[in-house]
């Protein structure tokens, strides 16, 4: 493998006396896209705030490199300040509460534009055009002037990807992008996402809740159980043969509810007050043994991906 763009080690994040993320690892190759699934609360939107310099008022351990910056995680305002929009973006959940009411759709690119590559005013002017024709925005020369309430939210949510690249980022987040929008609309905006990334030669974390959409759309899968990375790998071979009881799970649900939507009928995360010292799973694993209490299982390597169990699944 080529040298990972990101290379995150034991992310640990607190709230409090909650221990919200538990030693979180995982890599990302340079142009690779990168699901993250997980029920809600599971701390998908927490590792994204965390590589992005956002999750304020927790206490975070661990390291984080990205590219040649050594560290994210020990990055001061200043040096967050030279990343963020620049090398790091973020698309949000929420494009109609992302965008400023208050200024057009070109008034906002422009001013990204402006600020992050300097560009003069009538340039940044024809760039954020450009930009807005590009993620397929019709007869963009009059929307640069609407406003984002006068534009639906799938448009919004166009105008939110050309502004994550508009500076040509090295890796973007896309925090479930599509979950505000209609079925519809959502394959579009995940397509449009990811021939934008891809043509940007960008990375990408994306953030989904959905296994469909995350084994079409990506090149390889993390899924997080209250905090904690329980398997990691192609989207191949852990979607198509799990080995972690909670991906197994997660799969099953897909199946037998026939939504594509992960939420598991019994349980759900469990409150972080109250977590097992060992695999956090445990209060609902059908393999449970005794030391999965009191042991946390190391993400090992098994059949071609990484897996945190004591008594993972036999092969499918
Ligand atoms: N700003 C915050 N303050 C306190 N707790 C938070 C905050 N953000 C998230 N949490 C808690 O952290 C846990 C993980 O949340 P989150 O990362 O949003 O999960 P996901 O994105 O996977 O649904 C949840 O228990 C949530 O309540
Ligand atoms: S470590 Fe134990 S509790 Fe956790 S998933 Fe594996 S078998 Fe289940
Ligand atoms: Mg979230």
């Amino acid at each position: 493998m080529t040298r990972p763009l990101l290379e995150v080690r034991d992310l640990t994040l607190w709230r409090g006396a909650r221990k919200i993320l538990d030693a979180v690892s995982l890599d990302l190759a340079p142009g690779e896209t990168l699901a993250l699934v997980g029920e809600s609360g599971a701390g998908k939107s927490t590792i994204s705030a965390a590589l992005m310099g956002l999750a304020d008022g927790a206490r975070v351990e661990g390291q984080a490199r990205f590219d040649d910056v050594p560290d994210l995680i020990a990055l001061r305002e200043k040096g967050w300040a030279r990343l963020r929009g620049r090398r790091l973006s973020m698309i949000f959940q929420d494009a109609g509460a992302a965008l400023n009411p208050c200024y057009t759709v070109g008034s906002q690119l422009s001013t990204v534009l402006r600020r992050n590559l300097g560009l003069s005013r009538r340039d940044a002017k024809q760039r954020a055009f450009e930009l807005l024709e590009s993620v397929g925005i019709n007869d963009a020369r009059a929307r640069m002037s609407a406003y984002p309430h006068q534009l639906s939210g799938g448009m919004q949510q166009r105008v939110m990807v050309a502004i994550a690249l508009a500076c040509n980022p090295d890796l973007l987040f896309a925090d479930e992008p599509t979950s505000a929008l209609d079925v519809t609309i959502q394959a579009q905006i995940v397509r449009l996402i990811l021939d934008q990334t891809r043509a940007h030669g960008a990375s990408c974390i994306f953030v989904l809740h959905d296994l469909a959409l995350a084994s079409q759309a990506c090149d390889r899968i993390v899924v997080l159980y209250a905090g904690q990375v329980m398997e990691a790998g192609t989207c191949d071979a852990v979607l198509n043969s799990p080995r972690h009881p909670y991906t197994k799970l997660l799969k099953s649900c897909v199946v037998e509810i026939g939504t594509e939507q992960l939420d598991p009928p019994e349980g759900g995360v469990p409150g972080y007050d109250d977590l097992p010292r060992g695999c956090r799973f445990a209060s609902r694993c059908p393999r449970a043994q005794d030391r999965c209490w009191s042991e946390r299982p190391p993400l090992a390597e098994l059949a071609g991906r990484e897996v945190a169990c004591w008594n993972p699944e036999d092969a499918a």
